[in-house]
């Protein structure tokens, strides 16, 4: 038993593996695991079908870790969904014995509800896609929405980079000043706004926005006192930048100082968004690495959520060789 007991403490040997989404973070994944990164070779054939082999001596009878954010379209390096659902399979065949999918940013959450008739509910498809494959745990960073969770079998767990998010800003912000304002852009994002606010120590304002367009919004007004404040806007996600422009332009507007702060956790960031912040003179970006970007090519200051998501990893698969040594001891 006891000999049960120290192998129960011991650190699990995880193979992480990485599409071709962002291998960046999948090997810092696999650095802050203190594991090689395992071998997963992504290609496309001469049709342009998703190719991924792996090694299967290297995955049978393991945990296995697959780092892959889904984004779509402009911001995506190919079909990261499929592709981590083909990874995944190859590592159930090989006989893996537990795969998670570490899927930092998850594409098409926005997707969450059917606000006109004609629409799909894009995030519950995407889940049940998710679905389809034997994933043991699915591992997400600020998720733009419940709906994923509640959709997908598998159990998943939710990771906030809001504590990294609020240790870079306060390095940025010189010391916690009692003249700030956290803003939600939106009423989406009034739950992280007093996530930030709470340890920010900071009031919280929010703005009501309309969207007119995927690249269009407009703030209808701003609840909450931003008079003579530095406002720090915070939000799930810049896609296209308009959102924390009109923000910005809004609560200026009201009489906040000029002095905009952006943070976000993902930096989804279509061609021109860093751009658009930049010329609206948000020049303080603070975003994480939960997809790859140019963020940081444009002064922007971007927080790593490697060790986050490896603290998670190695919980989860102790957790589960603890669970495995309660049924065979
Ligand atoms: C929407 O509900 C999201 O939380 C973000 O507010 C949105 O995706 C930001 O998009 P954009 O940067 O294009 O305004």
């Amino acid at each position: 038993m006891a000999s049960s007991g120290e192998s129960a403490e011991a650190p699990p040997n995880i193979v992480v593996l990485t599409g071709s989404a962002h291998p960046a973070l999948g090997a810092e994944v696999a650095r802050e695991l203190g594991m090689p990164l395992g071998v997963c070779r992504t290609a496309r054939f001469p049709d342009g079908e998703i190719q991924v082999e792996i090694d299967d001596l290297e995955v049978e009878g393991e945990d296995v870790a697959i780092v892959q954010p889904t984004p779509s379209g402009a911001a995506a390096r190919g079909d990261a969904l499929l592709e981590l659902l083909f990874i995944a399979d190859a590592c159930h065949r090989g006989g893996a014995a537990s795969i998670f999918a570490v899927v930092p940013y998850f594409g098409y959450a926005r997707q969450d509800a059917r606000k006109l008739s004609g629409v799909p509910l894009g995030a519950r498809v995407v889940t049940r896609l998710l679905g389809t494959a034997p994933f043991e745990r699915v591992v997400t960073v600020d998720p733009h929405s419940d709906v994923l969770g509640a959709c997908l079998d598998a159990p998943m767990v939710s990771l906030s980079a809001v504590p990294l998010l609020v240790e870079a800003l306060d390095g940025e912000l010189a010391e916690r000043e009692r003249d700030l304002v956290v803003v939600a852009p939106d009423v989406g994002a009034v739950r992280l706004a007093r996530e930030y606010a709470r340890r920010l120590r900071a009031p919280v304002a929010v703005a009501y926005k309309v969207r007119t367009s995927g690249a269009e919004v407009s703030i209808e007004r701003i609840a909450g006192d931003v008079r003579g404040r530095r406002p720090i806007i915070v939000d799930d996600m810049i896609t296209t930048g308009g959102t924390m422009v009109a923000a910005a332009g809004a609560v200026q507007a009201e009489g906040s100082l000029s002095d905009v702060t952006v943070a976000a956790t993902h930096a989804v960031l279509t061609p021109g968004a860093m751009d658009r912040l930049r010329e609206a003179g948000l020049r303080r970006v603070v975003v994480t690495d939960t997809l790859a970007s140019s963020a940081s090519e444009y002064g922007a200051t971007v927080v790593s959520v490697a060790r986050l998501l490896a603290a998670s990893i190695r919980h989860v698969a102790m957790r589960r060789r603890r669970a495995q040594l309660v049924l065979h001891p």
